[in-house]
């Protein structure tokens, strides 16, 4: 690339786009189609499983719905998911992994629909899992709902990684720094970044149009990661279990549409106490 290439890059990346109601249709079709997707994984993740089924799944869900996977072959990514056991903190690459009872797991799918992005994950529970991964699922669900609420136009991006990090580390868990949210749309990684910490008011002034995700990654130790040696995987360097959830949405005159909301209201998973 050239330097005028990249100048002319990081214009067009640094640059926040703000979308039309039209923009918002598709949008919608698209979380639909992801979300959907989540929800048809459901009766499937149990002890057994192999993760490399459930990324065949999720590839044939995909065509089957008129929809692309974005994440294969995107930057080298063999796979249609990333999916993330235990204390693999996300981009989890599956294949040979079986999924044992009490494992937790994160399927993290992202579908284009008519050029647009729909970007989600769940938190999956396999067979019985144990109290203290059950309540990091619950805080991890609860940081995603915070930063939700904090969105509003003429707040900051800052409000959101604020509001997560104060109540995560709240129940003394902690925010992993390495992974952020991001701007999506007719792009799957652009402007802005949502970071999951920080400081409220800071940050890029939020404004109705704008569409990003929130995915915060949260762990029951410290939030140091490290990252395998197939380029991909991230896991805690303390080894202990971690979380994630993720929604796209999009800012409205009021606050925000989530457009990944599972349609059955199934997008919490049934090992939560809330
Ligand atoms: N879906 C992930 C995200 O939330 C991105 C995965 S990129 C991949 O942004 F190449 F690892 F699949
Ligand atoms: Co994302
Ligand atoms: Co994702």
């Amino acid at each position: 690339m050239t330097t005028t290439d990249a100048a002319v890059s990081r214009r067009r990346t640094n640059e926040i786009k703000l979308h039309t109601a039209e923009d918002f249709a598709g949008m919608r079709a698209a979380g639909k189609v992801a979300a959907e997707c989540l929800d048809m994984l459901i009766p499937h993740v149990v002890p057994g499983a192999l993760t490399d089924d459930l990324d065949k799944l999720v590839f044939e869900f995909t065509l089957d719905n008129g929809a692309l996977p974005a994440c294969l072959f995107y930057r080298g990514y063999g796979k249609t998911t990333c999916i993330s056991p235990n204390h693999i903190v996300c981009h989890g690459i599956p294949g040979e992994r079986v999924l044992r009872e009490g494992d937790i797991v994160n399927i993290d799918v992202t579908m284009v629909v008519d050029g647009w992005y729909g970007d989600s994950s769940r938190m999956f529970g396999v067979g019985e899992v144990s109290p203290r991964a059950k309540r990091l699922v619950d805080v991890t669900y609860e940081a995603l709902e915070r930063g939700i609420a904090a969105v509003k136009p003429g707040g900051h991006t800052g409000d959101i990684g604020a509001a997560i990090q104060a109540y995560v580390e709240s129940m003394r868990c902690s925010v992993v720094r390495d992974f952020c949210g991001h701007g999506l749309g007719r792009d799957f990684h652009t402007a802005p970044n949502i970071l999951h910490f920080g400081q409220a008011g800071t940050g890029e002034r939020l404004r109705p149009g704008m569409f990003f995700t929130i995915e915060p990654m949260v762990n029951l130790g410290k939030y140091p990661v490290k990252l395998l040696a197939d380029g991909w995987t991230a896991v805690t360097r303390d080894k202990s279990l971690s979380a994630q959830c993720e929604h796209s949405i999009g800012v409205t005159e009021t606050g925000c549409e989530v457009f990944t909301l599972s349609p059955a209201g199934l997008f919490k998973p049934p090992i939560l106490s809330t």
